[in-house]
């Protein structure tokens, strides 16, 4: 049975700010999810029919990027959804590489292209970091300009991403999810509405874009005081678009005193934080005792892989 398996992710710094084409950072963390294929006589995720209201990125994938005929999926997910943690993303890419791997073998570009496809498609306005980051996994750093180590370029309306790979080095992370899921698509909607109506709002997004470029320098010299510095830049600049919630905040804060950094990932809403930090076992209490779900997570692994076939 053709299987791949692909990576979440965190988005270090510049979520929202890189659906307006500013520069962003995602890492491929530990956490992975699995989806096999085979044909069958209908379309069946786990068992149950497929539902274009349930299961709307393979419903959409299906659609628009497969013509063999009905196939039977299982999913195998360790990446809890809505949690900001890149679930459907790796959910389109796992499954996109699953056909591919059907089909004779995975190209990576081609996967991340159809995969970005598939999350505009449902999501409305997306940009490729998540996509892009399941696919390759490691570090990805996206730009409105090519540098150094590009891997594609993606234009969608008039927007355009170049998406490098980005070294990432050895960094702890924990994670805490709210326990609130929060779909994507209305808090990119909400951030698009400010953006268009005010100034500050723009200012604020290209701000974000200035913090995320820092990063970049800082990240490729490891210097955790002055990236965890920038993380908690970021994080109140997003706070300041509207992205934030209190239950984020009362994790961030819980975090700070034992973190160089701290802040929201992903489209926040709910969903998660994540902490820098050389004291994950303190991080991961603090987050608890606050309510929040800790996971510690090594970043830079593998991005969409085949796996082994099982019976
Ligand atoms: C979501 O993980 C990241 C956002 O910037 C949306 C996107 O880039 O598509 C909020």
């Amino acid at each position: 049975m053709p299987a791949a398996s692909a990576p979440g992710k965190i988005i270090l710094l510049g979520e929202h700010a890189v659906v307006f084409g500013k520069p962003a950072i995602a890492l491929g963390i530990d956490m992975r999810l699995t989806c096999a294929v085979e044909k069958g006589t209908e379309n069946l995720v786990n068992g149950q029919p497929l539902s274009e209201r349930y299961h709307s990125y393979i419903h959409a994938a299906i659609r628009d990027h497969w013509s063999g005929g009905p196939l039977n999926i299982t999913i195998d997910s360790k990446i809890p959804s809505g949690s900001g943690l890149g679930s459907s993303a790796a959910l389109t890419v796992a499954f996109l590489g699953a056909v591919a791997e059907m089909r004779g073998g995975i190209a990576e570009e081609e996967v991340a292209r159809a995969a970005f496809d598939v999350e505009s498609t449902v999501q409305g306005r997306a940009s490729p970091i998540d996509t892009s980051v399941s696919c390759h996994g490691q570090g990805v750093f996206i730009d409105s300009a090519r540098r150094e180590g590009l891997l594609w370029h993606i234009r969608r309306d008039s927007r355009q991403w170049y998406v490098h790979h980005c070294p990432v080095p050895d960094l702890t992370f924990v994670i805490g999810f709210t326990g609130m899921r929060a779909p994507t698509g209305p808090l990119v909607a909400k951030v698009k509405r400010y953006f268009d109506r005010t100034r500050f709002a723009r200012d604020v997004v290209d701000e974000i874009g200035a913090v995320t470029m820092e990063g970049v320098k800082r990240l490729r010299d490891r210097d955790v005081v002055a990236l965890g510095g920038l993380m908690s830049r970021d994080h109140n600049l997003l706070a300041i678009l509207g992205v934030s919630s209190p239950e984020l905040q009362r994790l961030v804060d819980a975090a700070m005193p034992f973190s160089y950094g701290a802040k929201l990932t992903g489209a926040g809403g709910g969903g998660s934080m994540i902490a820098l930090t050389d004291r994950p076992e303190k991080v991961a209490g603090a987050i608890a005792r606050r309510g929040g779900v800790p996971y510690v997570v090594r970043a830079g692994v593998d991005g969409v892989r085949a796996e082994p076939m099982s019976e």
